[in-house]
């Protein structure tokens, strides 16, 4: 009888260790949905400003609890999208490039955030000459950002960032509207590993992530479609919605420690965890 072997192949488990985050988020204390600037708002559904609240206040403890530091920016009447503080600037090595929004809705942000940063000793900010909004679009993998287009940021930005910080910039265009926002689709797991979900890119971008992340997680539609990749990874934990449980065990395969978070009021204005965190290193 002829003996079968059966190899189990080990991919090389890498030992994850956790950074400490100084992180900046915005109370939702006027948490609403009034206008319609992505598929997911809808102005006739109603919104639970108590429960986003809540909502928000657990992610912040999380935060804490996993040894970040987190900062708060006072939020503004008549500006509800200013929860998503990810939107609000983009900040490298203590360089900040302000935001400049497409939506007229959201303009007043913009300054409101860079007033935050002149007010707590960041010197070098930029007020962009190019639309652009902020970590929503922009996201440092190691020592070079990748940068959201097609809905949200102008391309011309890409440039500017990439002249302001010093760091290459690359552009990648988004074509599904329910992805929006880079971080909509994709999210930063270490200086060289990404999770993201191929459909929400135009072929050339899809072509381009495969190129420079060929062994990257790929989401699953459903996962996406929950904002699964709207995520924040400090090494080893990784925040995300909860309901994105296929993409949990993913990363769970790969060493990190997925945990589960819950912001439905927020999605309601299409926003999760990523959307509410602005790195500030
Ligand atoms: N309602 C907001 C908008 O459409 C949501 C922003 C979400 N933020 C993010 N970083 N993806 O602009």
């Amino acid at each position: 009888m002829a003996a079968t072997t059966t190899t189990v192949e080990h991919t090389p488990r890498p030992e994850r260790t956790a950074a400490s985050y100084r992180l900046l988020m915005c109370r939702p204390q006027y948490f609403d949905v009034t206008y319609r600037i992505n598929p997911w708002m809808n102005p006739d559904k109603p919104t639970d400003a108590g429960a986003a609240l809540l909502q928000w206040e657990q992610l912040r403890r999380l935060y804490l609890s996993l040894g970040h530091r987190v900062e708060v920016i006072e939020p503004l009447r008549g500006l509800p999208d200013m929860v998503f503080a990810a939107n609000g600037a983009t900040v490298v090595d203590g360089k900040v490039l302000g935001a400049r929004f497409r939506h007229r809705e959201r303009t007043a942000e913009g300054p409101a955030y860079l007033d935050w940063f002149a007010e707590h000793g960041f010197a070098d900010v930029l007020w962009p000459e190019h639309i652009n909004e902020g970590e929503g679009d922009y996201l440092r993998v190691g020592r070079r950002l990748l940068a959201g287009t097609g809905f949200r940021t102008d391309a011309r930005s890409h440039a500017e960032a990439q002249e302001f910080f010093g760091l290459p910039v690359t552009g990648l265009t988004l074509v599904d509207p329910n992805f929006y926002h880079l971080d909509t689709a994709l999210a930063v797991l270490s200086p060289d590993e990404v999770m993201y979900y191929p459909a929400a890119f135009s072929p050339g971008s899809q072509a381009v992530l495969r190129e420079m992340f060929p062994d990257a997680i790929l989401a699953s539609p459903q996962d996406a479609a929950v904002f699964g990749l709207n995520a924040f990874c400090d090494g080893l934990n990784v925040l995300l919605p909860q309901a994105a449980t296929a993409l949990a065990e993913q990363l769970r395969q790969r060493g990190f420690n997925p945990i589960g978070v819950s912001l439905g009021e927020l999605l309601k204005a299409g926003g999760s965890v990523k959307c509410c965190t602005l790195a500030l290193s």
